[in-house]
């Protein structure tokens, strides 16, 4: 059979990890698809020496290379939305298969994405874009294809996830652990996308899409980052046995679906709370399977270019083995689902770990409880900590209640007289089914 030809857009971290990838493992790669993979094209802004580009078309010029008769499936891996966007939707036009590992590009413009590419009866895969070397895409559509998805949990954003975990075991700043992520070829070209949960968010969005069978929705997820945890509150969860990750979290709740991105205490014993570093885990819990976890490296060269790699393989396979040519994995099989209603945060329910500074005056803690006991909530667990300064901190860890109400009960605390500057207030989720 006559080789597949390829054109690779971008050569930064995951570009040249990708190219790297396909030249090493060649031969194997031969051996599992049929066919030899021929990379004629790739679309560079300046020459990478350190790189091995024999016989291999350069040009600045995207459109023109997506245009040329001598590619089979572009591979964008330069990132961003523009011209990223314009770049593919040519390349669908041309009956290019696409492989990409751009998340914002998906998550923002995906359902358009998707319908031009059933309409030109090409694929665009994309596992690269989740959690990096974890085949989680492939786990949801294939492997977990029989189950009703009930909730999915993930530490999805690597950069985040490393920055937490050097705060609690070595004490370093954020803004130094920040710094290292970006030498380290973890941290998104704009650093706010991870630490702001925006690039979680957008992971989550693909991921909700293929369980849940909704379209990509990613202005209706609630995102909050990490930016705003501080040591004192690692330590006290510490104290009464949690762990502060940063988790995308989608659940299918009886009036809607639940997507949201935010710091979340979660049991020290969870496998979750032990995922450390730059690693990323799924944990996707499912009718007949139950629960079941999926760990491994989020970020970096190799991990994404494995994700890319493989997605480059099974469209050679599918190009190589179906009649028409066209890829056998239709984009957009949104189920009779799609028009049930994303939650707004105020609707959503999780446990609280709230933290009051307050001034030592009599009856203050009664007053606290009394309030959360009027809207409902119930106290699972409270710690008055020693003075710190001339404040008393209370931490409280409460039961799920609805958010709206915890927003009425946490506006009556913030105006008791003897409260000390803002609440801290972070999700708490037991993840157990
Ligand atoms: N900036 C991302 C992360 C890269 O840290 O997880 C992988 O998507």
């Amino acid at each position: 059979m006559k080789p597949v030809r390829l054109a690779i857009l971008g050569l930064g971290t995951v570009g040249g990890g990708v190219l790297k990838l396909l030249q090493e493992n060649a031969a194997e790669i031969k051996r599992r698809t049929g066919r030899e993979i021929q990379i004629t094209h790739v679309g560079i802004r300046r020459p990478h020496p350190e790189l091995n580009l024999d016989g291999i078309a350069q040009s600045a010029d995207l459109l023109d290379i997506v245009r040329q008769p001598d590619v089979d499936i572009v591979v964008e891996v330069m990132g961003g939305i523009h011209p990223a966007n314009e770049v593919i939707l040519e390349a669908i036009k041309h009956g290019k298969q696409v492989v990409t590992a751009n998340k914002a590009l998906l998550a923002e413009h995906g359902n358009e994405l998707f319908k031009a590419a059933d309409d030109h009866a090409v694929q665009i895969a994309y596992e690269a874009a989740v959690a990096g070397g974890i085949p989680i895409i492939k786990v949801i559509r294939e492997g977990l294809a029989a189950n009703h998805i009930e909730w999915l949990a993930g530490i999805i954003n690597g950069t985040g996830n490393f920055i937490l975990t050097e705060m609690r075991e070595k004490g370093r700043t954020f803004e130094d652990v920040l710094k290292e992520a970006q030498e380290l070829g973890y941290a998104e070209a704009d650093p706010t996308f991870d630490v702001e949960g925006i690039d979680a968010a957008h992971k989550l969005t693909l991921l909700a899409s293929i369980a849940f069978g909704i379209p990509l929705q990613f202005d209706k997820v609630y995102t909050e980052g990490i930016s705003k945890i501080t040591a004192q509150d690692v330590k006290y969860a510490e104290e009464l046995g949690f762990r502060i990750k940063h988790l995308g979290i989608a659940r299918r709740a009886p009036q809607g679906i639940e997507l949201r991105v935010h710091p979340t205490l979660i049991p020290e014993e969870q496998l979750l709370a032990n995922v450390n570093g730059v690693k990323n885990a799924v944990l996707v819990q499912a009718n007949a399977v139950g629960p079941t976890l999926y760990y491994g490296a989020g970020a970096g060269a190799g991990p994404t270019a494995s994700a890319v790699v493989a997605d480059i393989i099974d469209i050679v396979r599918d190009i190589s083995y179906t009649e028409d040519g066209a890829g056998t994995i239709p984009q957009l099989a949104f189920e009779a689902l799609s028009d049930v209603g994303i939650l707004s945060h105020e609707e959503m329910t999780t446990g609280y770990y709230l933290r009051v500074d307050v001034e030592d005056q009599t009856g203050v803690l009664a007053d606290i409880t009394t309030i959360l006991s009027r809207e409902g909530i119930s106290i699972d667990a409270i710690m008055q900590q020693p003075r710190l300064k001339d404040l008393i901190p209370i931490v409280i860890l409460t039961d799920p209640i609805v958010e709206s109400k915890m927003e009425t009960a946490l506006t009556k605390i913030q105006a008791l007289p003897a409260t000390r500057g803002e609440i801290v207030r972070i999700r708490l989720e037991s993840l157990e089914s």
